[in-house]
């Protein structure tokens, strides 16, 4: 098969840790065909989408290190149409660009699209956790997304927890997200001031969200794959920094799913998969869903560095099956329609 990663350009993947590449090695170790476009590389071309693409060369033997791979791969530049492809992998970094799912939307009933378009445009930002409609806050912190600046500041003076988390709607890698201390109220203005209005008159959404004790242990990343737990890690936080993100300096442990966190995938589960959410990470801390990662979920390197499995080798799998059974579909309509051709 053939399958087009619609990510950040080749140069700037990392060889040693990213998930991309171990995808992208999984499917080129396979003999699938390979192709990388960046969101921007998406043209149209007398009415047919088509990608600016760098395509992997086919290899006589592909290395298994990562590294080497990455060192050893050949590249060529195509303009290739994306309805030739079986698959699309979306992989590139929040924010999600709306206008390029409209390039999409011309593919989408040719091309199985993991993350779905529907599932991408739901749960692009942090906002999606609202969808689980957890109004007791069984499952999800209790979590506050406003641009209203009164309206935060007033949250955080009536909260009696004495710290809280502050983050935009779109980042990841940890990045923009504060603890503030209910001690240096002095400051909140001013912060948020910072995140809500910018410059040019715009503003921005900011989610203020409980501190979920036990966090300074570290967070649980899980991989879901099809609804379904395929692995987990813990990442712990260093020691000068409130975030767990490897990105942000936390380091790497073996986790082993709690009874809480296997029904908490059991919970969300079936959603994810109903909104065409099929690869996704989710970010668990005290059995709370703090965020899920849908976009380009990563870990995969890291759990398979500390358990020392190929948690990739799953992802393929399925998306090797879910392109079999188009096909299949595809020959059972082409012999039913000349059955009543011939008929
Ligand atoms: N409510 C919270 N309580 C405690 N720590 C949190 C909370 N929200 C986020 N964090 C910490 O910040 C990290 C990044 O937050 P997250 O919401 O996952 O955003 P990002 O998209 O940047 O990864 C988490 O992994 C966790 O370590
Ligand atoms: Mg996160």
């Amino acid at each position: 098969m053939n399958i087009c990663f619609l990510m950040y350009p080749w140069d700037e993947i990392d060889p040693e840790n990213d998930t991309s590449l171990a995808l992208i090695h999984e499917c080129v170790r396979r003999d699938h065909g390979v192709a990388l476009c960046s969101p921007a590389n998406l043209t149209i071309r007398n009415s047919v989408t088509n990608a600016f693409c760098t395509v992997i060369n086919r290899m006589d033997k592909v290395p298994g290190s990562l590294k080497t791979f990455y060192r050893q791969a050949s590249i060529r530049e195509e303009m290739l149409p994306l309805a030739g492809f079986d698959v699309i992998f979306m992989r590139a970094n929040p924010p999600l660009d709306p206008l390029m799912l409209n390039f999409l939307d011309s593919v989408k009933d040719d091309v199985f699209i993991i993350n779905s378009l529907q599932g991408l445009r739901e749960a692009n930002n942090k906002l999606y956790t609202a969808a689980f409609g957890d109004s007791h806050s069984n499952i999800i912190p209790v979590t506050h997304v406003s641009k209203n600046k009164k309206y935060l500041v007033q949250q955080i003076k009536e909260s009696k927890a004495d710290k809280m988390i502050l983050k935009p709607l779109n980042g990841y890698g940890g990045s923009g997200v504060i603890l503030i201390e209910k001690s240096a109220m002095s400051n909140i203005k001013s912060l948020l001031d910072f995140y809500v209005t910018n410059s040019d008159g715009t503003s921005n959404y900011v989610i203020l969200q409980e501190y979920i004790e036990g966090a300074d242990q570290g967070d649980v990343r899980i991989l879901l794959l099809n609804g379904e737990p395929i692995g987990a890690m813990r990442r712990v936080p260093g020691s000068d920094d409130h975030r767990s993100n490897v990105s942000a300096g936390g380091s790497v442990a073996k986790h082993t799913l709690t009874k809480e966190e296997k029904a908490l995938c059991k919970q969300i589960g079936p959603k994810l998969v109903k909104d065409g959410l099929y690869f996704v990470g989710i970010d668990v801390i005290g059995g709370k869903l703090v965020e899920v990662n849908v976009m380009s979920p990563g870990g995969i390197t890291y759990m398979n560095k500390v358990y020392k499995t190929k948690v990739q080798c799953q992802v393929i799998d399925f998306i090797e099956s879910k392109v079999l059974d188009k096909l299949k579909a595809f020959d059972r309509r082409s012999r039913l329609r000349s059955e009543v051709e011939n008929a």
